[in-house]
């Protein structure tokens, strides 16, 4: 039976408060390996998914893959986008928690962080658009242009937040 503080320590009620009292460690904050093992695959899914934006792009302003069209190409590399749209953002999520505060309190991931929300927005809405069989070439070549800068302006906005730490 149970005697107290100074009695038997295997007592499951005095374990389980003890467990509830220790601190939460993350364990991708207090590896070394962690970080760069992360941003191995954020690199590895940013460039498959606006690799993949990027040939429906340049598609549309004429250069690339010239024997599809622009719809040709999105509809065989939209697993391959989303796939690594999934991977980039899950591991951002992860290198985020490495130190929220530091990135949370730099304006250049905040920048970026709006950049990429928007890229979404504009990919998966107005970009669209520019696919469909009866679109104008010249719009399609002004919305791919929108789209290259703004998904450019997420990357040069993650090499840039180290600049800010
Ligand atoms: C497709 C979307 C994304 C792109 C293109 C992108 C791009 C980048 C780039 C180019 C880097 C620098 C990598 C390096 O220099 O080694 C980076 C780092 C980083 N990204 Fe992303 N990112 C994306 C999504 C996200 C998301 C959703 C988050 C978090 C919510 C995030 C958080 C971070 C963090 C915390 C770093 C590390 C910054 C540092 O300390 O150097 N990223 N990202």
């Amino acid at each position: 039976m149970y005697t107290g503080e100074s009695g038997c320590c295997q007592c499951p009620v005095a374990l389980a408060g003890r467990y509830f009292q220790m601190p939460i460690q993350n364990p991708f904050a207090t590896s070394e390996l962690a970080f760069p093992i992360l941003e191995c695959f954020h690199i590895a899914g940013f460039a498959l998914s606006i690799g993949m934006t990027a040939l429906i792009d340049f598609r549309l302003l004429g250069f690339g893959l010239r024997d599809e069209t622009p719809a040709e190409i999105a509809l065989s590399g939209q697993l391959w986008m989303l796939s690594g749209l999934v991977v980039a953002i899950f591991s951002g999520l992860l290198l985020f928690s490495t130190d929220p505060d530091k990135y949370y309190l730099n304006w250049i991931f905040d920048a970026k962080m709006v950049c990429l929300v928007i890229a979404l927005a504009f990919n998966y809405t107005v970009h669209r658009k520019a696919l469909s069989p009866g679109a104008s070439p010249s719009a399609g070549r002004r919305l791919a242009v929108v789209s290259l800068a703004l998904w450019l302006s997420v990357v040069f906005g993650g090499i840039y937040i180290a600049l800010l730490q």
